[in-house]
């Protein structure tokens, strides 16, 4: 039995508030933990978007309520609320600035927009960007011109990979993510994802090229933390004739992850490093005391949706043979998964932020 600490997953999506029939609090963070995650970030982009005192204190009462594993919420940057953001840093995970396209409401296309909240959100915090290709290049450029942290959600590109190594080498604050599909997904695989209904293809950003794949493979040490970026819709949502973009991830990164470290491609320190300790760094989160993982390394099993907690009722991952199995979860004390059962109630997690905000 291999023993990991707790993991984080500074990229959910919990759909909570406006869409509870895709995900919420209570199922999205029951999947986490089966998934052997601790700790969630949540993004803004719900209905409505999390964006002021208002919304956030919807969402975290909802949460406070749900929560199964430890939690905080993103603000989301909008064209007006630079200020409130600001003042609701030490409340929220941090700041995300939608620059492309995405799902939801959120999205800011003008760089003047982008401009108040580089000035006035805390640098303690790093401002996390949806952004690819050239709008990523504009962020790193606002990091630089700013002097503060920016952290780049979901890279999938060689060249964003590249270019964040050689703003690293010039000292330029930006730290970035990778999420599994874009790892072990390229393009190509999109066919046998998809059964014929092409909407279960659909992810921001897209899946790209196996080049692009292998230069991610290759250009590991410029990579800070690995994140689910979990956007669960249903398979009726993904096969109509507006299929909204993503794919669920929270209960299949460490199996994937694990079959990686199995094939030599990865090593468990790499794991340790990209989903505890850089995350922790990066977004200023706390130690979770006698909190940790237990895998069976040697566990060899089938990927199945039945088997899941999340609502979404699917994976793009069905079937895939993964080496590698979450026996037990211990948070905070609590046995809180064990052997496929969840074992702590709905509120047992913490919004790590009020925890903070006390000490
Ligand atoms: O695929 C995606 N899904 N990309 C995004 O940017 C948003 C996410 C979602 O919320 O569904
Ligand atoms: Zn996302």
């Amino acid at each position: 039995m291999l023993k990991l600490p707790g993991l984080i997953d500074p990229h959910v999506h919990l759909r909570e508030p406006g869409a509870t029939h895709k995900e919420d609090y209570d199922s999205g963070t029951s999947a986490a933990l089966a998934g052997g995650i601790t700790m969630v970030l949540a993004m803004p982009n719900t209905k409505p978007p999390i964006f002021d005192q208002v919304t956030l204190d919807l969402v975290l009462a909802s949460a406070k309520k749900k929560a199964h594993c430890d939690y905080a919420q993103f603000i989301g940057a909008g064209p007006e609320n630079a200020e409130m953001a600001a003042r609701l840093a030490p409340y929220a995970a941090g700041l995300k600035m939608y620059l492309d396209s995405t799902f939801g409401e959120l999205r800011l296309d003008d760089m003047s927009l982008w401009m108040p909240h580089f000035e006035k959100f805390p640098r303690d915090l790093p401002i996390v960007l949806h952004s690819e290709s050239r709008s990523m290049a504009a962020g790193i450029l606002f990091a630089a011109l700013y002097d503060r942290p920016v952290h780049i959600a979901h890279i999938s590109l060689k060249e964003e990979v590249l270019l964040i190594r050689a703003a690293k080498e010039r000292g330029i604050k930006v730290t970035c993510e990778v999420c599994p599909h874009h790892l072990f997904l390229s393009k190509d695989d999109i066919p046998g994802i998809s059964h014929g209904h092409p909407g279960r293809g659909e992810v921001r950003p897209r899946l790209a090229e196996k080049e692009d794949v292998e230069a991610l493979w290759s250009n590991l040490d410029v990579i800070d933390c690995f994140a689910t970026d979990h956007a669960p819709h249903t398979l009726e949502e993904k096969d109509s004739n507006t299929p909204p973009p993503g794919f669920p991830g929270v209960e299949t990164i460490l199996p994937l992850l694990l079959t990686a470290v199995h094939e030599e491609r990865l090593t468990i320190d790499q794991i340790i490093e990209k989903m505890h300790t850089n995350p922790k760094r990066i977004f200023n989160l706390p130690e979770q005391p006698e909190t940790w993982v237990e895998v069976d390394e040697t566990a060899s099993y089938q990927v199945k949706t039945s088997q899941m907690y999340s609502r979404c009722g699917w994976t793009p991952f069905e079937g895939w043979q993964v080496c590698g199995q979450v026996k037990r979860v211990v948070l905070r004390g609590q046995v809180a998964f064990e052997n496929g059962k969840l074992l702590v109630e709905p509120g047992y997690g913490k919004n790590i932020r009020e925890e903070q905000n006390i000490e």
